[in-house]
């Protein structure tokens, strides 16, 4: 049923044995068929997102299943993904992280026409990176992911390192009623205003966590994918050392996290190589610490009886790197973007230099009052498609100098690229990690240099979802 690969085609016509030579163009297929059709149907469904003695909890979900179905893919494999849609509005499936062709990247009213309701639309692209990656709905996000629709997307590395067990972490959190329905006050100004949605119970691979059976000297490699709608997620793995080796999917040199808290924003995803070094028979709690007052227990570590060796493995943790252009930053082009809104105390305010150093007073308030409450250099986006916040011309390298002038921390997403993060507050950067998607804390600047390498028109937004309905949203255009 798989259509034949490029490869197929060429021995099937026995051409593959010329090897170097040049084919006359008539006989090489345009682009690789897929080497794989997979289906997405998002739709309304249930999970026991609480468990017993609570009913299953009526969500949207990928082909009645929460998360979606795992899509695993091998790097610089071509496929094709047929969504048909199951909901009663339009949607449209977003690749989070991949670099894919702009027509193929699922933002409606930008780069498709939005799948109606029973409508289909297929996909179809190659994965140039390895790593860990998402995929979701980019149409009323708020709601739509908020609801459940979300699943992993793994494209494995060539030569992956070695590791015992591979496992992927989806972390959620889900605003419930006390009968365990997702509470329908979806887009309220509050939350708009201020840090989004936040829930009040927590899923991991949508179900209650479940202790982590491990065996001593074992060597896990553990994806962590933030698909929550608003919160932050800081994990303490206490009385272990992970490693970090991917941000974003991207490889980063191996490093333990800053002061042992493995910090993920919502969109953003961390690859850990955890060497499980408990002794045999203990338990070790996995806690939460990002916000300082809301510790609070994620899952715990619990301890088989006989190892499964006697010391941690001396295996190598780098990836591979991904074919990513090197931005050249002595050719730079430097542009400022900065982020305003959303609610502010009185010191705020005058520390930021007045509500809106840059925007007239009037025409903030008019936006305001239509519910859109955060700026992008002065502009409260409304929907997908708008003018260009900042055009770049093709395969040039770019700064982009962003500053956080917001009393809330923001995970800022850009579409297509990845980017370096190259300094925080005036000081270089560690590790220059790539990133596609980059948590800024409150009062921030952060600077990112990427190549403009993709051409077409890229969201470029918040992933706080709420804060991305109200306005923190602009395109970035590569021409
Ligand atoms: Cu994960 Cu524009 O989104
Ligand atoms: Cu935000």
């Amino acid at each position: 049923k798989a259509a034949p690969t490029r490869r197929a085609f060429l021995a099937a016509t026995g051409l593959a044995a010329v090897g170097g030579l040049a084919l006359p163009a008539i006989l090489r297929p345009a682009v690789a068929a897929p080497e794989q059709t997979l289906s997405l149907r998002p739709a309304p469904g249930t999970a026991p997102l609480v468990g017993a003695p609570y009913e299953p909890t009526p969500v949207w979900c990928f082909n009645d299943s929460l998360p979606g179905p795992e899509i695993r893919l091998r790097q610089g494999q071509r496929v094709r993904i047929a969504v048909e849609n199951g909901l009663a509005e339009e949607t449209g499936i977003h690749w989070h992280g991949l670099r894919v062709p702009n027509a193929m990247d699922g933002v409606p009213h930008l780069t498709q026409k939005p799948i109606a309701p029973g409508g289909q639309f297929s996909y179809e692209f190659e994965v140039p990176d390895a790593g860990t990656f998402w995929y979701h709905p980019h149409q009323r996000s708020s709601e739509q992911v908020g609801r459940g629709l979300y699943g992993p997307l793994i494209v494995e590395e060539r030569e992956p390192p070695r590791v015992d067990r591979d496992l992927t972490w989806i972390l959620d959190d889900w605003r419930l009623t006390e009968k365990a329905q997702i509470s329908d006050d979806f887009g309220n100004l509050h939350d708009a205003s201020h840090a989004g949605r936040f829930g009040n119970i927590l899923t991991v691979n949508g179900r209650q966590p479940q202790p982590l059976e491990a065996r001593g000297g074992e060597r896990i490699r553990l994806r962590l994918i933030n698909a929550a709608n608003a919160r932050i997620f800081g994990l303490d793995f206490a009385g272990h050392r992970p490693q970090i080796i991917a941000l974003d999917g991207q490889p980063v040199p191996p490093h333990a996290p800053p002061e042992g808290v493995v910090v993920v924003g919502p969109g953003m995803r961390t690859d850990l190589i955890l060497d499980m070094t408990g002794a045999a028979g203990s338990r070790h709690q996995v806690t939460d610490r990002y916000y300082p007052r809301q510790t609070y227990q994620v899952t715990e570590i619990a301890y088989a009886d006989r190892p499964l060796r006697d010391n941690a493995p001396d295996w190598s943790l780098a990836l591979p790197p991904n074919p990513l252009a090197e931005p050249d930053l002595d050719a730079a082009t430097r542009h400022e973007v900065v982020f305003n809104g959303g609610m502010m105390g009185g010191r705020m305010m005058q520390e930021m230099g007045g509500p809106m150093a840059s925007m007239p007073m009037a025409r903030m308030q008019r936006m305001m009052q239509d519910g859109r409450m955060w700026f992008v250099n002065g502009i409260a986006a409304d929907g997908h498609a708008m003018a260009p916040v900042l055009t770049l011309e093709r395969g040039r390298t770019y700064i982009i100098a962003m500053a956080n002038a917001t009393a809330f921390p923001h995970p800022m997403h850009l579409h297509g690229h990845a980017f370096r993060v190259i300094s925080r507050d005036g000081a270089p950067t560690p590790h220059r990690e790539w990133r596609d998607t980059v948590l800024m804390t409150p009062g921030e600047r952060v600077e990112i240099a990427l190549v403009a390498d993709n051409p077409g028109d890229w969201m470029f937004h918040c992933h706080i979802l709420e804060h991305q309905a109200a306005g923190m949203s602009a395109v970035v255009r590569v021409a």
